[in-house]
């Protein structure tokens, strides 16, 4: 069985971690994955392997799944890729551009299946066929076609806005540039890529030139393809694979078998490896087919891509926030290097956590040069895990060791191993600091945790500005020419020390004011004022980013969006979070009522209301706070909450929560006085007696399915 044993042996087992454990392991994957996920996507420079990135995320996904409670505002779940950058012009994607979910073992792609049938209710002896595909290490592009002539070409970006690429794309030999006989609309995605060969020559004409070299041929071909000269990107020999569809006016087939026929059949380039598998034995033996292949192919693929085959079970699956349910990458395992550790720097993170991270001699995993790596806390540094159970064996971490680090994706690394024998002598164990490095306070580990948290609030300059940072960051107030960069300065001059000061920042440092940003090093008149403007475009802001940005504990984007909808406007959501620091308050019954909010997060929007309450509404005078809007709202049920309880027999659960989301609907685990309506299967008990109670209107599957039209 292929297993990534490499990136599993010091891993808990989720089902294994404490509330403790798991907070300190998501914070840390946070920090670590938003650095990596940055420097592979925007900068074009990754800091580790893709399977490393992939194991992270897919490590970082089971934490959240276990504890709901405590995705984190930052969580990289919630990323696909990096914003765009400023350079080229900007798309918005019809469709959203998605990421896949990832399997790193057999027994993963097993759950995977499991999950399918379960969702749509089928036995586990029923037919169910997917297709295997070679997972392309390029980058990902969207083409859209009008009438048959190539309109658009955008990047994936940050999912829901790309670059434009168009003029560069229609240098590329292997992109049609008019189609016959294809759908009035289509939008066709696939992968950007450069061969190893011409990888190679490409370098060595770098070389040759002076000019930088790439570090692997995915940096290479997304450097070739975000070229502000066409001109470039045409001596560039770009690659593509057509391998999925966004927006099209009239279907390409009913099976993705049928639809990329359809795609090779109006001349996109379409993977040779591409394989229909009936079974899941079938996609485990395409698996290791394309694995024993992957060295000889000549160009780079980092797993395997399993999709269900009938589109209209695709459709009834649906998506997630950022991946399709439908589908899942099947990734090869991790490489590995040996390298000594030269130091071990200490992070604060927003929440005050101190996460030590390895600084290695440079040494270069699957093409990619590392430099650092996670070492989690000072548990995982001695060699136990938080109950004191030994990890390695019990031998402990040192600075000087050689130590064996993996990476598994294209992005962030971790330490398997360290070898005892090579051991310097001079080398002590490591301590980790009971004062906070940036602000001197007490770190203190709580009974039970294994993260040292530093005790200074936002009196510690690095809490403060990891505040400030989340609060600008891009599904934040997202503020054009504020980023991390600026705000660290601004915030050393105590030109903006909380979140109220960005708000005032044009009335304390614009004309008229002695001190003025324009005559700041850096800043001139033109940039001084496109900032300012840029701040007052983000006064108006929708009520769901506000409480993101906010930057409270447990309190994710998906969070802030359950409660923005659920509050409807910021006065409404305000009292509610001042009257629920009563227990016995109906405002705190119906937040603890809300799907999706849990006890952890409560206390912590409580807490924050309270100890904040200055700050928070300095910052709110200042706004213009957009009410949240139902999504679809269209549809019948958008906006309402239901419950839904007793067995249904036309669908599963799962698909009914999903399908009922997707129209914008809140789906509550229980009836409350804020429910509209209740769906009852046979069976239901005590929901459906409290819904009558309540005067609650309750309807049966049937009439549910008649209500959304689907029956
Ligand atoms: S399907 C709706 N198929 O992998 C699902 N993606 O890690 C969209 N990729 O963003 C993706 N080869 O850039 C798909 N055969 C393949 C792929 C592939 C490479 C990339 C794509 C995607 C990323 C997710």
């Amino acid at each position: 069985m292929a297993q990534d044993t490499t990136s599993k042996t010091h891993e808990r087992a989720v089902e294994d971690l404490t509330t403790a454990e798991a907070r300190a392991e998501l914070e840390a994957l946070a920090l670590h994955l938003g650095r990596a996920n940055d420097a592979y996507f925007r900068d074009d420079a990754p800091v580790m392997s893709d399977a490393e990135f992939d194991h992270l995320r897919n490590r970082n996904a089971a934490i959240e799944k276990r504890f709901p409670d405590l995705i984190r505002s930052d969580s990289p779940s919630r990323q696909i890729g990096a914003a765009p950058s400023d350079a080229f012009g900007k798309i918005r994607h019809t469709r959203r551009m998605l990421s896949l979910a990832n399997a790193f073992t057999e027994d993963d792609v097993v759950d995977f299946i499991a999950g399918l049938r379960r969702f749509l209710g089928l036995a586990p002896d029923a037919p169910l066929a997917l297709t295997a595909e070679p997972k392309i290490d390029g980058l990902s592009l969207s083409l859209r076609y009008e009438n048959g002539q190539l309109r658009h070409a955008a990047t994936r970006g940050d999912g829901e806005t790309g670059e434009d690429v168009t003029a560069n794309a229609r240098m590329l030999d292997e992109i049609p540039q008019h189609l016959t006989d294809a759908p009035d609309l289509l939008e066709v995605r696939g992968e950007i890529y450069m061969s190893h060969s011409d990888f190679a020559a490409l370098n060595a004409r770098q070389a040759a030139a002076g000019g930088k070299s790439f570090a692997n041929p995915r940096n290479a071909a997304a450097g070739s393809l975000r070229q502000l000269d066409p001109g470039i990107t045409r001596a560039r020999p770009l690659r593509f694979f057509a391998y999925a569809w966004g927006a099209v006016s009239a279907p390409l087939g009913q099976t993705q078998t049928e639809a990329i026929d359809r795609l090779t059949a109006l001349g996109f380039p379409t993977n040779p490896l591409f394989r229909y598998c009936p079974t899941l034995d079938d996609l485990l033996t395409a698996y290791r087919d394309i694995e024993a292949q992957r060295a000889s192919l000549g160009y780079d693929i980092d797993g395997v891509v399993y999709k269900l085959d009938d589109l209209s079970q695709q459709e009834r699956l649906g998506l997630r926030s950022t991946t399709p349910r439908w589908a899942i990458a099947h990734k090869f395992p991790a490489e590995l290097a040996w390298t000594r550790l030269d130091g071990i720097d200490i992070q604060v993170g927003r929440t005050g956590a101190l996460s030590p991270v390895a600084r290695l001699s440079p040494v270069t995993v699957g093409g990619v040069v590392v430099s650092n790596a996670t070492l989690h806390n000072e548990d995982y540094i001695a060699g136990r895990d938080s109950r004191g159970a030994p990890i390695r064996d019990g031998r402990d971490i040192r600075i000087g060791d050689w130590v064996q680090v993996y990476r598994a994706g294209d992005v962030i690394p971790k330490i398997r191993d360290v070898d005892p024998a090579r051991r310097p002598d001079w080398s002590t164990p490591f301590q980790m600091p009971a004062h906070c490095p940036e602000c001197g306070s007490p770190a203190l580990r709580e009974p039970g945790d294994s993260v040292r948290r530093c005790t200074g609030g936002l009196t510690c300059p690095a809490q403060a500005v990891e505040r400030l940072k989340h609060f600008v960051s891009r599904a934040a107030f997202d503020i054009d020419g504020l980023g991390a960069k600026q705000v660290e300065s601004f915030w050393r001059d105590g030109w903006i020390v909380a979140p109220r000061d960005i708000f005032t920042l044009r009335d304390r440092f614009g004309p008229g004011q002695p001190r003025q940003l324009k005559n700041r090093e850096g800043w001139g008149e033109k940039s001084a004022q496109n900032l300012f403007d840029a701040i007052d475009s983000k006064r108006r802001i929708p009520l769901a980013r506000l409480i993101y940005a906010l930057g409270i504990r447990h309190v994710g984007e998906t969070s802030a969006g359950v409660l923005a909808t659920q509050y409807g406007t910021w006065s409404a959501f305000r009292a509610a979070m001042s009257e629920a620091a009563d227990p016995d308050s109906t405002a705190y019954a119906e937040l603890i009522a809300i799907d999706g909010v849990g006890p952890v997060m409560v206390q912590s929007l409580i807490t924050a209301f309270q100890v904040e309450a200055g700050t928070i509404d300095a910052l709110a005078a200042l706004l213009d706070i957009q009410a949240a809007e139902a999504r679809a709202s269209d549809s019948p049920v958008a906006g309402k909450t239901v419950v839904f309880t007793g067995t249904l027999e036309r669908m599963t659960r799962a698909e009914a929560k999903a399908r009922a989301e997707a129209l914008g609907a809140k789906v509550a685990g229980s009836v409350s006085t804020k429910t509209d309506l209740l769906i009852a299967g046979p069976g239901a008990g005590s929901k459906a007696k409290k819904a009558a109670d309540l005067g609650i209107e309750v309807i049966d599957e049937d009439q549910w399915l008649a209500l959304i039209g689907a029956s």
